[in-house]
This record gives structure tokens, C-alpha cells and sequence, in this order.
């Protein structure tokens, strides 16, 4: 395997999935499991680069896109191992990732950097609604000697069964999420008409200043009261560029959160996103104490629900 540092030419590269190439690939093994998602889900997962970093946090320490698509995307890789890969000039790989949507099937090749040289086809095949098989092959495009083979499977397997136990969590938490919103926005449908605003009991001041937030359910949605620098702060817990749990996330002292899912930074004042990259943030309800307790108040139709597919 080689580790050279050289720029790929990409205009050279195909868009589309070789498979009368596969078989001049030296197979080095597979790793086999069934998980509890839908193909949607694995598919979209496959295409969403931008989880690299955050969700797979022990394996990326940061990705620079170059191109994407529905095709796939192509990006180079910062290890988090790498001292100062914060920037994406420390970057250590370089990688290429196609798809094949109708065959549900994926091939990601590492271009450059440690383990470059191998590539990684995925066949995911739908047992079920909420649940797909998939086969992971690992193969080689140098000839590896067959005393290496088991080195190298090992920790293929172990760091595909890591990837894989992250992904699960991020595909899980999207689909529950994507099952809410389409609930929450049949409730705020139903509610046209309504011109009183909602009010709804988050709970006892003193405890939630304790823990310095509280998620709470109502019919239209769900959202996160916060306190923050000696004020009460609420925002939808739903990240506007693809649901991923903003309740989750902790609040810096200038007052920014950091979705886990993509790494989308947000004023909690202001809702703005901070990259630009995605709309901002629903910060429109409003919270109050009385009485030693907290409440929202919630105006019919003054949010705008978000688009649940990505910005
Ligand atoms: S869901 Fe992508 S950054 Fe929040
Ligand atoms: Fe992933």
C-alpha cells in the first residue's frame, strides 16, 4: 500500500461505479451485518459526507468537499490523530465515494494517504421496511501478501463495525425525526384557524437552572429552554438543516451551539446560522417564568417549519 501525498486528478475519475473493474481487485475479506433502518436512510447516509467528522469523531478529525452529488462526493481528510488537523490543510486522505442508488450498492476508494489503495463496496439489500442486510467487501488495488491479509481485515472490521454502530445511532435519531416533524406539521396543519397562542408548562425554574436545559414536547414541535449567562433561552430542538437533535447540544460562552450530526453552528440569540450554509434557527417561541415556573408561549403559525430534507 502506498502513502504518497500526490493530488488526484479527478477529471480524469469516473462519476459512475466501474463493475467490470471489480474483479481485477484483489478481495481481501468482507464484513457482514443486518441493521434496523430503512434503504432511505442507508442511502441517504452513504451520500451525507458532512457527518465524517462529527459523527465518526474518533475516525475524521475534519473534510473538505470538492465536489458532490447524487453520485456520490469526493473529499480529503484530516485524521484526528494528526496534530493541528483542525484545518483541512493537515489533511491525510483523500477519498472518493460512488453510488448506485437503483442498485442500492457503494464504493469508496482511498485515493491517497494511510490505506490508500483499498476500497470498500457496499451492497445493502431491504429485508424489510426498517431493517437492510448489507455485505462490506474490502479489496486491494496493489496485490497484498496473503500473510498480511488477516492484519488487515482485522482492522478493516473493527473500524467498519465502529463506523457502522455510529451510523446506526445518526439513522435511527433521523428517522425518528423525520416521523416527528411530519406529526408535528399535521398538528400545526390541524391548527389553522387557531389565533390563541399555545402556552405549555416546561416545568420548575429552579431544577431546570440546575441542569441548564430541558427539552420539551408540544403538539407543534419540540424545543429546548435554556438557561444562559442569567437568562431563560428557548429554540427548536430540531436543527433546520436536517433535524438532528440541537438539544443535545451544549451551549459555548458566547452563547453558540454545534449540531452533532453536521457540525452547523448557532447564534442562540439571533437563531442565525454562523456558516450561512442553512436557514436559521426557529427561535420564535418564548419563554417565561411565573410563579417559581417555567412556560412557553407559542404563537400559532408565527414559526416557519423547516424543510426536512436538507438546506
Ligand atoms: S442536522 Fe445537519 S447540522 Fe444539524
Ligand atoms: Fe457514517
Amino acid at each position: 500500500m502506498t502513502n504518497k501525498d500526490h493530488t488526484v486528478d479527478w477529471s480524469a475519475r469516473s462519476k459512475r461505479i466501474d463493475y467490470a473493474r471489480v474483479s481485477s481487485l484483489q478481495l481481501l475479506g468482507n464484513y457482514t451485518r443486518s441493521l434496523p433502518i430503512s434503504i432511505e436512510r442507508m442511502l441517504e447516509n452513504a451520500l451525507d459526507w458532512e457527518h465524517l467528522p462529527h459523527v465518526h469523531a474518533s475516525s475524521f478529525g475534519a473534510i473538505e468537499c470538492i465536489d458532490s452529488g447524487r453520485w456520490g462526493w469526493r473529499a480529503r481528510t484530516a485524521q484526528p490523530t494528526v496534530p493541528g488537523a483542525e484545518g483541512v490543510s493537515a489533511h491525510n486522505q483523500s477519498l472518493e465515494l460512488l453510488v448506485d442508488l437503483q442498485a442500492h450498492y457503494w464504493a469508496t476508494a482511498i485515493l491517497v494517504g494511510p490505506a490508500a489503495g483499498i476500497e470498500i463496496h457496499t451492497q445493502a439489500t431491504p429485508v424489510a421496511e426498517h431493517e437492510i442486510a448489507i455485505d462490506v467487501r474490502f479489496y486491494s488495488v496493489q496485490p497484498v501478501d496473503a500473510v498480511h491479509v488477516p492484519l488487515y481485515l482485522d482492522a478493516l472490521r473493527m473500524q467498519y463495525a465502529l463506523l457502522y454502530d455510529e451510523d446506526l445511532l445518526l439513522m435511527q435519531g433521523r428517522q425518528r425525526a423525520l416521523d416527528n416533524h411530519s406529526r408535528w406539521s399535521g398538528n400545526e396543519a390541524a391548527s389553522i384557524g387557531a389565533s390563541e397562542p399555545l402556552e405549555i408548562f416546561v416545568g420548575e425554574a429552579g431544577s431546570i437552572a440546575a441542569t441548564g436545559r430541558m427539552s420539551v414536547d408540544t403538539p407543534t414541535g419540540r424545543y429546548c429552554v435554556r438557561r444562559h449567562a442569567g437568562t431563560w433561552l428557548v429554540h427548536s430542538a430540531m436543527c433546520p438543516h436536517m433535524l438532528g437533535p440541537l438539544d443535545e447540544a451544549t451551549v459555548d460562552a458566547q452563547g453558540v451551539i454545534t449540531c452533532p450530526w453536521h457540525g452547523y453552528r448557532f447564534d442562540l440569540f439571533s437563531g442565525k446560522s454562523l456558516q450561512g450554509r442553512c436557514p436559521s434557527l426557529d427561535t420564535t417561541a418564548l419563554v417565561f417564568e411565573r410563579d417559581g415556573n417555567l412556560f412557553l408561549r407559542i404563537h400559532p403559525h408565527s414559526h416557519s417549519r423547516r424543510d426536512s430534507s436538507g438546506c
